[in-house]
């Protein structure tokens, strides 16, 4: 039987490069990580996801990594990787790590090795294939890097292609080759034995491509996405190492169904513990960098499907920000342009009502608890992740036209929005490093920042604090049905959440304006959460909400 403490768990996620420096070198590391735990332990948060900190040559920051057993030189030593884990543990913190292994960075000595010769022991651990076209410099097929362009890079030495469905710099793995998955067991074990709780398993989606690697439709992801072999590799590596230790996993899943995801995460089928799927934020995106309106009614739909279609049968990931997606002030409210402080305060908690008293494992980015938002692009320059500075260059390449639309769009979707340092206090950086910062502080640190946030009583992190501490005992919100009310409704998401008698009824206003509300459900009913002091008709049944106002009402009877 698994365990399931991942049900109960409040995860945090750490960007570790934007987190906390300690060294004054201006890129966030382990030891800055240590000097935080306090801070963590305090919020209420139970479990951290660390994004990758293995050795890398940084081509995206982390997820190409040339060295699975060892930390990163710019984030400090294993010793003080040791040193954090045991501070977590102590303070009851459970260490979730990223593990990337649909592709390794080009510099590690399997694809070093891989590189030298087609008869190379480790050639097959990637994919080489011959080219098309007379010279055989044609990409082999139609299938696209996630980051645009071709998939596929040619080397001159032997002649052929190998496959990276991200950039150049990340190789695909090839799964099919039995050594390279008992290399994953044992990259597994290796940390599990150092005593971590789980992995999230980047975009495992990928892991089995079709083979012989044929053309597909459009970008080719029809062959390599849900792969022929995907569930049995998962399961393989459950039964071979991961159930022999109380841990969890969850599964980066662009793309899923909730059919999908019930066959990785339904539990006697022994794969992943949970996936994260990606149809709230493909609610207002296309192909992640092509903004789309918010629509909160087709948000809602996505978020009732996932309620609906796990209940009893997997289970959900609850987020809505990571390092890859933009700030979800700034995403989800457009008609609070940023200017009322106090405005973008209630939103932000509003948005971690609406989210967080879901049934599923909830994550929280790091800032996402102090209202973090978007920054402000001026230039190209002011883009560093490889993601946009790709799409930059193959707008130069093939549609200079296109320059003014990528800015606007990047500008919104851009995942350093996401990046940019953690705001710890007023002062210099933002309290993120004494030295130069590896990426700009967005220019609100002054007033957005973790110190500010405690002395407020009203904070968004306060509101965190309480709303963690509630989650944690209820079990409403660990086992209770869900109900969408008012599901026509383009301004307000309403839902019920039932267990044993219990009811909790959880109301929000996503607009920026006060909207006249009847209460659905009678009897006697106490408020337990709110993001505003003075409550309209408290205990009456036709009240005002207030502009991004949610309450949460427990019904006991
Ligand atoms: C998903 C990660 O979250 C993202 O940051 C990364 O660029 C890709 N996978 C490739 O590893």
């Amino acid at each position: 039987m698994r365990e399931q403490w991942f049900k109960d768990a409040f995860i945090y996620q750490i960007y570790p490069r934007s987190f906390k420096d300690s060294n004054g070198d201006g890129i966030g590391d382990i030891r800055g990580i240590i000097e935080k735990l306090d801070y963590l332990k305090d919020l209420g948060i139970t479990a951290v996801w660390l994004s990758p900190c293995y050795k890398s040559p940084n081509d995206d920051n982390g997820y190409d990594i040339s060295d699975y057993r060892d930390i990163m030189d710019e984030f400090g030593t294993l010793a003080d990787w040791k040193e954090m884990v045991a501070g977590m543990h102590e303070r009851g913190i459970k260490l979730i790590m990223d593990l990337v292994v649909n592709h390794s960075s080009d510099e590690h000595k399997w694809f070093v090795e891989s590189k030298k010769s087609k008869d190379n022991p480790y050639r097959d651990y990637y994919f080489w294939k011959k080219g098309r076209g007379k010279d055989g410099k044609k990409p082999p097929n139609n299938w696209m890097s996630r980051f645009g362009g071709t998939a596929w890079s040619y080397d001159e030495a032997t002649g052929e292609h190998y496959l990276h469905l991200f950039t150049k710099k990340q190789p695909d793995l090839n799964w099919d080759n039995p050594k390279v998955r008992e290399e994953v067991g044992g990259i597994v074990k290796y940390w599990l034995d150092l005593g971590v709780d789980g992995f999230r398993c980047d975009v495992i989606t990928y892991i089995s491509k079709v083979p012989g690697l044929p053309n597909g439709k459009l970008a080719g992801d029809n062959m390599f996405t849900h792969g022929p072999n995907i569930h049995a590799y998962l399961h393989e590596l459950y039964t071979e190492v991961l159930s022999k230790y109380d841990c969890m996993t969850v599964g980066e899943a662009a793309g899923v169904t909730v059919e999908q995801a019930i066959l990785y995460t339904g539990e006697e089928r022994e794969e992943l513990s949970t996936v994260f799927q990606f149809e709230h934020v493909d609610a207002n995106s296309f192909l992640q960098i092509v903004p789309r309106k918010v629509d909160l009614k087709r948000t809602k739909k996505v978020f009732s499907k996932w309620q609906n279609g796990l209940h009893g049968k997997g289970w959900n990931s609850l987020y809505l920000e990571n390092h890859d997606q933009p700030r979800s002030v700034s995403r989800y409210i457009t008609d609070n342009p940023g200017t009322d402080d106090f405005l973008r305060k209630q939103s932000a908690k509003m948005l971690a009502t609406a989210i967080y008293f879901q049934q599923g494992t909830p994550y929280v980015y790091q800032g996402q608890e102090i209202g973090m938002t978007n920054i402000v692009f001026n230039s190209e320059a002011d883009h560093v992740d490889v993601l946009s500075k790709t799409v930059f260059a193959l707008v130069k390449k093939y549609a200079p036209f296109l320059k003014g639309y990528a800015m606007k769009a990047l500008a919104i979707r851009s995942r350093d929005n996401a990046r940019t340092p953690m705001q710890w206090n007023a002062g210099k950086n933002a309290g993120f490093s004494d030295g130069e910062p590896w990426y700009r502080v967005n220019e609100n640190f002054a007033y957005i920042n973790t110190e500010e946030s405690k002395n407020d009583p009203d904070s968004v992190l306060n509101f965190y604090k309480k709303l963690i501490a509630i989650r944690k005992n209820s079990e409403i919100v660990r086992n209770g049905s869900y109900k969408e009310l008012f599901e026509e409704s383009k301004d307000l998401y309403v839902y019920l959440r039932e267990d044993g008698g219990k009811k909790l009824l959880i109301i929000n206003n996503f607009k920026n304006k006060e909207i006249p509300f009847t209460i659905p459900e009678s009897g006697e009913r106490s408020l337990i959460l709110g993001n505003y002091k003075d409550v309209d008709g408290e205990k009456e049944m036709n009240i005002i909400l207030k502009p991004y106002e949610s309450r949460v009402y427990l019904f006991e009877q």
